[in-house]
Parts: structure tokens; C-alpha cells; sequence
């Protein structure tokens, strides 16, 4: 299991990369959107130097921003030119005509990480198409089970006409039980695909979803202060440290 960062932020990729302890970078349109306004790709370049500076080599995903298939294609084709990145995965959202993007590109040597993935037979059709990464969103996923859902009527609509199809069950708003049937699933068919559990709201999302067998979970960086916190660990520090000055006295 390996832990991705989260953010386009670049303070943020800088502090994480310092301490080498992911293994990628994710980003999206709206993290993205969270920075400085400016030129797309070359904030990705600048993330790339950053990656160079201190974790040359690690994995990037950089999301398209269209939903039509010749689109995400020259996107791609433009992300991969004009950023030279050996490592570079194109983020692609799971849909009926972004299949064929996604598609092509695998065909064409892209690296493809299929995103805002809800289910397992998003999961499966996006790991039939060729994506070498499925990123299933952890919090999403339980949101959509919340009652909170059934109060945005557009959602609470789409929701029920899938349920009463018969297309969706309660259990596939349970994220554990999407990532493990997933990942038992991309293990018998599908075994070079990685799942990558996104959309973490909490500090034991991480735990629970590397549990569940995410191969990945990509973690925003404010959690990382709470991951590597523990408070009997400050305490025993705290002992060490003092009664080894009480020593040397
Ligand atoms: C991961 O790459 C996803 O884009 C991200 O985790 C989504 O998080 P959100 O559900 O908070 O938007």
C-alpha cells in the first residue's frame, strides 16, 4: 500500500516531497482551482520541478477538463508534450464516452487513471478499457448513502431511479465494501491495475481504506500532521529525552 498527495498547492507538494514518504502526486480541476490563478501547464511544470528537486521519478496525474472524447484526447496529447513527464498518468472522468478516451489513450501508451469512480462496475469497465489506475472516491461514496443526499433533489432523483433499477444496493454506499470487492475482483481479472482511494475526509479514512486493499490512497497534505501525531508517543518522547538530560547532568 502507498500514500499519494493530494493537491496542486505547491508549499504543500514541497513540504510533502521533503519528507519522502509518498510515492505521487494527484491533482484536479478543483484543487487546481484552489491556486493562484495562472497557466495550467505551467503550474504542472513547476510541480514537475519540484517533483525532480526531491522525489525524482515519483508518480503525477494531472486531470483533462472536458467530457467529450476527441477533447480529453487532444488534452492528453497536449498534457504529454508539452510536459515531458516520463511518470505523468492522465486523469480521465469515468463515463459511457469517456470509455473510448480512455480507450484510445491506454491503446496509445497513455498512462490513465480513471477518475470520480462510485462503484465496482464503474471500477471494472474503466480496468476493461485499459486504465492503469481506477481512483474510487472513499468519501463520496459513503455521502452518497447520507441522508444529506436525499436533500439535493437532482442527486436524490438520479439515486433513486439507480436503485430502483436495480443498478445500485445499499451496500455500494459502503466505500470498504466497493474498495474490497473491487480489489478482490481487479486481483483474479484485471491484476496490474491499481485502485487508488481518493476523496479522504478524515484521518482514519487512510487506515480504513488501505484495509479495505486500496493499493493507493491519496491523502490531501492537512492530514498528514494528524496521521503522524500520537499522543502517547509524545509522551514517551518527552521521557526519553528528559531522563537522558537528567543522565548526563
Ligand atoms: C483524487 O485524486 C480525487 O480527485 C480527490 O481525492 C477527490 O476528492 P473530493 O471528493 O474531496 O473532491
Amino acid at each position: 500500500m502507498k500514500l499519494f498527495v493530494d493537491t496542486a498547492n505547491l508549499n504543500d507538494i514541497e513540504q510533502t516531497l521533503k519528507r519522502g514518504f509518498v510515492s505521487g502526486i494527484t491533482t484536479n480541476p478543483s484543487l487546481l482551482a484552489k491556486e493562484p490563478k495562472g497557466n495550467f501547464l505551467l503550474h504542472a511544470k513547476k510541480i514537475i520541478e519540484l517533483i525532480r528537486v526531491h522525489q525524482p521519478g515519483i508518480h503525477l496525474s494531472v486531470e483533462v477538463f472536458s467530457r467529450n472524447a476527441d477533447e480529453i484526447l487532444q488534452q492528453a496529447r497536449e498534457f504529454r508534450g508539452a510536459l515531458g513527464y516520463d511518470k505523468l498518468s492522465i486523469k480521465v472522468q469515468i463515463g459511457w464516452d469517456e470509455l473510448e478516451a480512455i480507450s484510445k489513450l491506454a491503446t496509445d501508451g497513455f498512462s490513465v487513471n480513471c477518475t470520480c469512480c462510485m462503484s465496482i462496475n464503474q471500477a471494472v469497465m474503466a480496468a476493461g478499457a485499459g486504465a492503469k489506475y481506477v481512483s474510487l472516491f472513499w468519501g463520496r461514496i459513503r455521502d452518497g448513502g447520507s441522508p444529506d443526499a436525499e436533500k439535493q433533489p437532482v442527486l436524490f432523483a438520479t439515486k433513486s431511479e439507480a436503485v430502483k433499477e436495480g443498478a445500485l444496493t445499499g451496500s455500494d454506499f459502503d466505500p470498504a465494501w466497493v474498495v474490497s470487492e473491487t480489489r478482490k475482483l481487479f486481483d483474479a481479472s484485471y491484476p496490474g491495475v491499481q485502485i487508488i482511494a481518493g476523496s479522504i475526509r478524515k484521518a482514519t479514512d487512510i487506515r480504513d481504506a488501505a484495509l479495505a486493499g486500496a493499493h493507493i490512497v491519496t491523502v490531501p497534505p492537512k492530514f498528514f500532521p494528524q496521521m503522524i501525531k500520537h499522543f502517547k508517543t509524545d509522551e514517551v518522547v518527552t521521557q526519553f529525552l528528559k531522563d537522558f538530560e537528567n543522565w548526563m547532568k
